[in-house]
């Protein structure tokens, strides 16, 4: 086993700053005018070679590593580190021509064809083998090149494949998990619907039946699928380490993607890294930003890598907002606040041809005149001024938000009781109740260690493992504090319904005696709680009378006098969604009960504070200047002026206080 290198080996104390750089797509001239201007924006980073593959390699077994030779040098020459990308995700088209068996199909049986990019399919042989190979050649080449800072294998893994090497896999895949036909016909129900396998050359990949498909078969498909992805980055990640074991290695995420179970996945990386693109007109954009922000922190365990954003705006909404003046330096300071050590772009020079060629840059068609990269040049100002003094700051929290991918994706499921029941966005609902009482939140994985977190929120669990609830169980015995939204253990692992339709150790735990009916709701119905409405859902719930310490009853309608929100002792349920100001009034109480403490008491509208360390971030997410009240004196680290007892935040203004 190798020592793991970390974050800290590529950036050297300072904040990684730059971005994806395609120099590939423009003249030579460019790329020294692409270097002026980086050294103009303090840029100490680039990332290359993401899309490179056939310009690497522009026919079978052929290379051309020259332009990237002079690239490397250009780049150590003038400073700047290079993140070197294996060009894994956009095959060239002569794959696909002389390889069709390379290319994945959708639940139909499609062919996905190339043309676009992440046409591969994660279980053909002949990908596997191309991919490792061009890799091999890249790691050995560079491997002692002194601009070489970090590995970034392939690109946002996203790709599910229903073709027939996919389906082979699959088999594989489940005998190693199941080792019997019977097992598996019992872990699936099989029996319903006839469903019962005799062989296993039977079982299909999840594609598209006439009716439901098999939850189980789907549950079970998508872990597959994110496991194969995974050996796909392992491989190639095995294959730059043997070259490099002291340069880090990562692989970009997309914020809250569905497909990957991210936590698995941080495991196998030195380095977590994720692309985050929160829209510039939602008003919780920055609570967006703030939840991956706080789940990539978690993941990463410690300093984390923002590989992308954009500098202006997207081509991928149907409508692309572009960031006014001020987000996009606030919005990376939100992410250094947060605990990034890296604050990177998609991409570095704007697009003149191509798919994204209406998706802003650091340097936008506009150049170097333009606002967009005027910006860019204050921010790698700012991010100079407080690299110093953020590289050793941890981001604390005493309050976990419990995720799990399995949950997600069994609870995702056709033929439930609510399609409108969206666990990203329940997801989010609880974590900007915590976002805005300035309550500092990790992520955890209910089956991590939960014991030195005060609170532990559980916004949706459908699926818990026995473990999972043991842990919870555990948690509240120890004296932890535990809140939990509905239809959480719901499931056990193979996505069986728990006798009495919820755990019987959590209802236990809850002091629910009978859980009779769930009530979901209709888009924009609610319903009437003591002191509040209820949104999304609601349950018939018969509480134990006996046990329970306190409810908060439904008012009115069928449910009327029944517990919307009960506690058991520090265990809390709330069996509907409450609307924002009263789950964050709910949360904020159970949180002070708990001992957890918001950042700062009395901040303005939309002003969000966090601690990184001793480091105090102030961020005003609107365009009202604002004063907050900070007694003391301190340093504001951007302006390196003295601040005492107040500091003023211009239009999406901030501040970096040094006590
Ligand atoms: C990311 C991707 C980039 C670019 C960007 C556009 O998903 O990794 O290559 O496509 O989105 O927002």
């Amino acid at each position: 086993m190798r020592d793991r290198p970390t974050l800290r080996a590529a950036t050297r104390g300072r904040v990684l700053f730059g971005g994806d750089y395609n120099p590939e797509q423009w003249p030579e001239e460019t790329w020294h005018d692409d270097v002026r201007l980086m050294k103009d924006a303090g840029v100490n980073s680039v990332t290359l070679g993401v899309f490179s593959w056939s310009m690497l390699e522009p026919e079978p077994g052929e290379r051309n590593f020259g332009w990237l030779d002079r690239l490397m040098d250009l780049m150590h020459t003038n400073g700047v580190g290079v993140v070197l990308a294996t060009p894994t995700s956009a095959p060239p088209p002569w794959l696909g021509r002389l390889h069709p068996d390379t290319l994945p199909r959708d639940e139909n049986g499609n062919v996905e064809w190339w043309g676009g990019r992440q046409h591969f399919s994660h279980s053909s042989a002949t990908y596997r083998r191309y991919a490792a190979a061009i890799t091999e050649d890249l790691a050995a080449r560079y491997a002692g090149h002194p601009a070489l800072t970090m590995w970034h294998i392939n690109n946002e893994y996203c790709t599910v494949d229903h073709g027939d090497e996919a389906a082979a896999a699959f088999r594989r895949w489940l005998r190693a998990k199941y080792g019997t036909l019977d097992a598996l016909n019992e872990a699936w129900g099989t029996a319903f619907w006839s469903q019962g396998y005799d062989s296993w050359d039977g079982i299909l990949p999840a594609r598209r039946p006439h009716y439901l498909r098999n939850p189980t078969q789907l549950l079970d498909f998508r872990r597959f699928t994110s496991d194969m992805l995974l050996e796909c980055y392992t491989a190639e990640r095995d294959i730059v380490t043997r070259h490099t074991p002291h340069i880090p290695v990562t692989t970009n995420f997309m914020p809250l993607f569905f497909g990957q179970d991210a936590w698995r996945w941080a495991e196998e990386e030195d380095v977590v890294s994720v692309d985050l693109y929160p829209d510039p007109r939602d008003p919780l954009g920055p609570q967006h930003g703030a939840l991956i922000q706080d789940l990539t922190r978690s993941q990463a365990r410690g300093p984390w890598m923002l590989m992308e954003q954009a500098a202006g705006p997207v081509n991928w909404r149907g409508v692309n907002h572009p960031k006014p003046r001020g987000l996009n330096r606030l919005w990376s300071l939100q992410a250094v606040a947060r605990g990034a050590d890296a604050v990177c772009y998609f991409q570095w020079r704007q697009s003149r041809q191509g798919a994204e060629k209406f998706h802003s840059g650091m340097v936008s068609h506009a150049g170097e005149e333009g606002r967009t990269f005027q910006e860019v040049k204050q921010l790698g100002a700012d991010l100079a001024a407080i690299s110093p003094k953020v590289a050793d700051r941890r981001v604390t929290a005493d309050i976990a938000i419990l995720h799990d991918w399995h949950a997600w994706w069994a609870g995702s499921q056709d033929g439930r009781p609510s399609t409108h029941v969206d666990h990203a966005a329940v997801l989010h609902a609880w974590h900007r109740a915590l976002w805005e009482a300035h309550l500092p939140t990790d992520f955890a994985h209910p089956e991590h260690d939960l014991t030195a977190y005060r609170l532990v929120v559980v916004p949706q669990l459908y699926l818990l493992t026995d473990t999972a609830i043991d842990r919870l169980r555990a948690y509240v015995d120890g004296g932890g504090t535990l809140v939990s939204g509905f239809l959480t253990g719901v499931a056990d692992e193979h996505d069986r319904v728990r006798a009495g339709g919820m755990d019987a150790r959590l209802r236990e735990l809850f002091g629910i005696r009978v859980l009779h009916e769930w009530w979901p709701l209709e888009p924009g119905e609610s319903v009437d709680c003591d002191g509040f409405r209820g949104t999304l859902w609601s349950e018939e719930i018969e509480p134990d009378r006996e046990t329970v310490t306190e409810t908060i009853p439904y008012r009115g309608g069928e449910l009327d006098g029944l517990p919307a929100v009960l506690r058991r002792g520090r265990a809390w349920y709330v069996s509907t969604l409450p609307e924002p100001d009263a789950l964050r009034a709910l949360l904020t109480r159970v949180a002070a009960e708990a001992g957890a403490r918001p950042v700062l008491d009395g901040l303005p509208a939309r002003v969000e504070a966090v601690r990184r360390g001793d480091l105090l971030f102030l961020l005003n997410h609107s365009r009202e200047p604002v004063t907050v009240d900070v007694p003391g004196t301190h340093r504001d680290l951007l302006t390196g002026a003295t601040v005492t007892d107040t500091v003023a935040l211009g239009r999406y203004g901030a501040a970096v206080l040094e006590p």
